[in-house]
């Protein structure tokens, strides 16, 4: 197998500091280390012909349209591609990705199922000198992890609780009225979860620790609320058993933080069906999977962040293109196209084995009822 890679520079340990990015808080830093910087890596090899995709799940509607999209970009431009989905299972989605290796993927664009399991495919990937983009989820302990691609997750979380504290008005409420939140994180599997929970928590947490918002379950910790899989019907049983433990006669539920649509659509179904009260029950989301568009028009969902997925697979393209150009790692891999959209090259959020990864991360919109033909335009529906 020809080399492709060839580690140019190693820089020393740097101090790093945050800057002003949204997703400064949250990192799997451990508390005594200081991460070093990613070694730049530069292409050196032959042509390559074969791109491997690998998504997590095809029973999410996201990842459809991001394989679709990347298949398209790749295979207009030359490349022959290899797609295979996960199923949502680790076994599954490592034994998928080692056959695209043995079939000839000279390259590899990975959204895993569990960020910290790929474990035997990094180690095959790597001795053969292929690369690995890690698509919208994190891949951890790959040493030459070309880049991470991906939305700004922390700020996913801060959209989604911000519209809460919004719509229940709580900084101009009498300091003696009190709302009521459950709340619904996403697959603890999956390394985006915690950074959405996490910058949800960032703005709810001072309203809950003064008791304007209250979770009756008290069930308030990132892997008590998590929803396995992303599951919608996991996430309908869950508030089924939240709302007749404690949302009977008495107490009204006032808000569910969801973190994604897939969740939101179980937390709607179960609230259509067993919800007695007269209020309408916030509800957030994040992808604007098509049902959830309906529920926002309907007014069962109140709210979903819009990840263009274009624009983050188009950015995953040219951070590929450059990268098999011959532009090193640690310089700008979108230079040089005309990007119509924002990216920010992160280098001190994301950590691995000490290290920080290099990351492209995209802004996410929030869309409501109000904004939704703007931000959606017809051609989402
Ligand atoms: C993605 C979300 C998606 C979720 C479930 C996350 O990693 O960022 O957009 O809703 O996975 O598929």
């Amino acid at each position: 197998m020809h080399k492709l890679f060839k580690i140019v520079t190693l820089i020393s340990i740097l101090a790093l500091f945050f800057t002003n990015c949204s997703s400064q808080e949250v990192s799997n830093i451990p508390e005594e280390t200081t991460p070093t910087s990613q070694s730049p890596t530069i292409y050196t090899g032959e042509k390559v012909q074969t791109i491997g995709i690998s998504m997590p799940a095809a029973q999410l509607e996201r990842w459809h349209i991001d394989a679709d999209l990347l298949k398209t970009l790749f295979e207009d431009a030359g490349y022959d591609v290899l797609l295979s989905y996960g199923d949502n299972l680790i076994d599954t989605q490592i034994n998928e990705i080692n056959q695209m290796i043995d079939q000839g993927a000279q390259l590899l664009i990975i959204a895993p199922v569990d960020s910290d399991s790929l474990g035997s495919c990094i180690e095959n990937a790597n001795k053969a000198n292929i690369p690995i983009v890690a698509y919208d989820r994190l891949i951890y302990h790959d040493p030459y992890l070309l880049a991470y691609v991906s939305y700004d997750n922390y700020m996913v979380g801060q959209l989604q609780a911000q519209y809460i504290v919004d719509a229940l008005d709580l900084n101009n409420s009498d300091n003696d009225s009190s709302f009521n939140l459950e709340i619904f994180s996403g697959d603890s599997a999956d390394n985006n979860a915690i950074y959405f929970y996490d910058g949800a928590m960032s703005i709810l947490e001072p309203y809950i620790k003064t008791g304007k918002l209250k979770v009756l379950s008290n069930q308030t910790s990132f892997y008590g609320t998590s929803v396995s899989s992303w599951d919608t019907s996991l996430a309908h049983e869950r508030m089924e058993v939240l709302l007749s433990s404690y949302y009977g006669t008495n107490q009204q539920l006032n808000a569910v933080l969801a973190a994604n649509d897939s969740i939101a659509l179980g937390v709607s179904e179960a609230i259509e069906s067993s919800y007695n009260k007269d209020n309408q029950v916030i509800i957030t989301g994040q992808d604007c999977d098509s049902s959830n568009i309906q529920n926002i028009r309907d007014g069962s969902q109140s709210m979903s962040i819009f990840k263009n997925l274009n624009n983050e697979a188009y950015a995953t393209f040219c951070i590929v293109q450059n990268y098999l150009n011959g532009v090193s790692t640690g310089d700008d891999l979108t230079e040089g196209y005309d990007l119509d959209f924002t990216i920010r090259r992160d280098s001190n959020t994301y950590v691995s084995d000490d290290v920080y990864i290099t990351s492209y991360l995209l802004s996410p919109e929030m869309v409501t009822n109000v904004n939704i033909d703007e931000i959606l335009g017809n051609s989402q529906e």
